[in-house]
């Protein structure tokens, strides 16, 4: 899929605090929700639109709303959570799904553990949510998730991705695009992205 990189300066500015090891977790809590917000506005750019009849104080006039589309938000457990409450500021009415997936330390294999999701998968236009796209097992491994269930429609929304991450998501599942504020320079040995944000979950939840 496509990869829109989202560069607004105020979303670039909250970044680098992101970034800065010396950020707190209070801090860094609130980043991470301000900039998923932000980044919410540019995903929901091609949400549906309908004509509907209103009245002004001044006359009538046709004017659009949302169509209507279910939206699910699903972050990728733990650090995922860290997105949904900003993303919500945009589009309250969304439901929210988990998928539980962890990297093996070992073998940095994605193993999932635990999944949930809203009703209506099929109609559904899910939001996939992580702060993190490193090699992109995790990822690849939620959209499969989603899709064995039934999921058509998804998009991918990540705070750092390095060109792996990308790459394996595009060769996986090229119908789903992706949403990130950074396009890193690469992994480390330990599959962590450099120069990234560090552990997204310990920084979020210790
Ligand atoms: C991190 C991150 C992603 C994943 C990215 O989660 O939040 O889910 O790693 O790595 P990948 O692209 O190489 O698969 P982690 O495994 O640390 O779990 P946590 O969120 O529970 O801390």
């Amino acid at each position: 899929g496509k990869v829109h990189i989202i560069d607004h300066p105020l979303i670039q500015h909250k970044i680098t605090y992101i970034r800065d090891k010396n950020t707190g977790t209070k801090e860094f809590r609130e980043l991470v929700d301000e900039v998923a917000t932000l980044m919410a506005f540019e995903i929901t750019r091609d949400m549906p639109l309908k004509e509907i009849e209103v009245e002004t104080p001044v006359s009538k006039a046709t004017s659009k709303v949302l169509a209507g589309k279910k939206i699910g938000i699903v972050p990728i457990l733990r650090a995922g959570i860290g997105m949904v409450d900003g993303i919500l500021k945009l589009i309250p009415a969304a439901k929210v799904g988990h998928v539980g997936l962890y990297r093996d330390p070992e073998t940095l294999l994605p193993v999932e553990y635990y999944l949930k999701l809203p009703s209506d998968i099929q109609d559904r236009f899910f939001i996939i949510v992580d702060p993190m796209l490193a090699t992109g097992g995790t990822a690849v491994e939620a959209i499969h998730s989603l899709k064995k269930r039934g999921a058509k429609q998804m998009k991918l929304m990540c705070l750092i991705a390095a060109p792996e991450g990308i790459k394996a998501i595009q060769d996986a599942h090229p119908d789903v695009d992706i949403y990130v504020a950074g396009v890193d320079e690469r992994l480390n040995e330990k599959g962590y992205i450099v120069p990234g944000l560090g552990d997204a979950g310990d920084r979020l939840f210790g």
